[in-house]
């Protein structure tokens, strides 16, 4: 048996045309979502990325600003642009694309974000708010993760979750999302001693390392869900996940590609916060 595939992309096309009907008709409320990017300096992959969010927000009706700062910016002088665009009204999201340039200290920048406008999700706020299970944006990444799981018609309560991987960014708040949905969670990282026997126990296995194919088979209990969020690039120039997809393919009873699997969903749900962050501001009901 072969498992099924988490087409992501179309996950992700799907939303964007319940989100552009959505835009619409918040414009005939007079509201219209508004998005601040800020690049500093000019790391290729970023430019990628920030394009990517720019032409999303064209493409739902979503107004966006991009300030593209050279990399010699000083932290007070971003901290002057968060400060602004904190007080404007016209902006319901700011995100500021990291990494940032090594002279900027990366959680000063974070902290001054509005926590209403984190959309994001990675300030301090918004952290301890999605930990005690208070409203609050979701980290675009994991929340991805979390609808994936469910538009695939996953049931996630009462499931044993198995996150590999602990950082602020995925590991952590995929588990305490999955946690959220009443799963029974599990993280792993680098000092586990048992990964291979906790990640077999796995009905949802969630792998966000960094090491290409680093995941095969033996960590995948027969018709598991298996949720790749690892992007790495090959010696021979080509994209593989922390999961060795062909591998676990007989294994897995459902699992994500790389690319096309967690990647589309990211931007999609930065786009979902902005239009959350929007409504919440203007009143509507999220
Ligand atoms: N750089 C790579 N991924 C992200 C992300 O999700 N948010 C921000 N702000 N920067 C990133």
């Amino acid at each position: 048996m072969s498992a099924q595939i988490i087409e992501g992309k179309k996950v992700s096309d799907q939303m964007r045309v319940e989100m552009i009907e959505e835009v619409a008709a918040l414009k005939d409320k007079n509201v219209i979502p508004g998005l601040a990017v800020v690049l500093v300096g000019d790391d290729p992959a970023s430019k990628v990325y920030v394009g990517s969010k720019e032409k999303a927000c064209q493409q739902l009706g979503i107004y966006s600003e991009v300030h593209r700062l050279s990399t010699d910016t000083s932290e007070e002088e971003l901290l002057t642009l968060i400060d602004r665009l904190n007080g404007q009204a016209s902006i319901n999201g700011i995100l500021v694309q990291l990494p940032l340039p090594k002279h900027i200290n990366e959680k000063a920048i974070i902290d001054a974000i509005s926590v209403e406008k984190d959309v994001d999700g990675f300030h301090p706020e918004s952290v301890g708010n999605l930990t005690i299970g208070d409203d609050s944006l979701l980290p675009c990444t994991p929340a991805g993760v979390i609808e994936l799981i469910k538009r695939s018609g996953v049931e996630i309560a009462g499931k044993h979750a198995v996150v590999i991987g602990r950082s602020n960014i995925v590991g952590k708040p995929v588990a305490m999302l999955l946690l959220r949905e009443n799963a029974t969670v599990t993280i792993c990282h680098s000092r586990t001693a048992n990964m291979e026997e906790l990640a077999k126990q796995a009905d949802i296995l969630v792998v966000a390392i960094g090491k290409a194919k680093a995941i095969g088979s033996r960590y995948v209990k027969p018709g598991a869900v298996v949720i790749d969020v690892g992007i790495n690039r090959l010696p021979d120039g080509k994209l593989a996940g922390d999961v060795d997809y062909e591998d676990c393919l007989d294994a897995a009873g459902y699992i994500t590609p790389v690319p096309g699997g967690v990647g589309p969903m990211t931007i999609t749900m930065l786009m979902k916060n902005t239009i959350a962050a929007a409504k919440k501001v203007n009143g509507i009901e999220v």
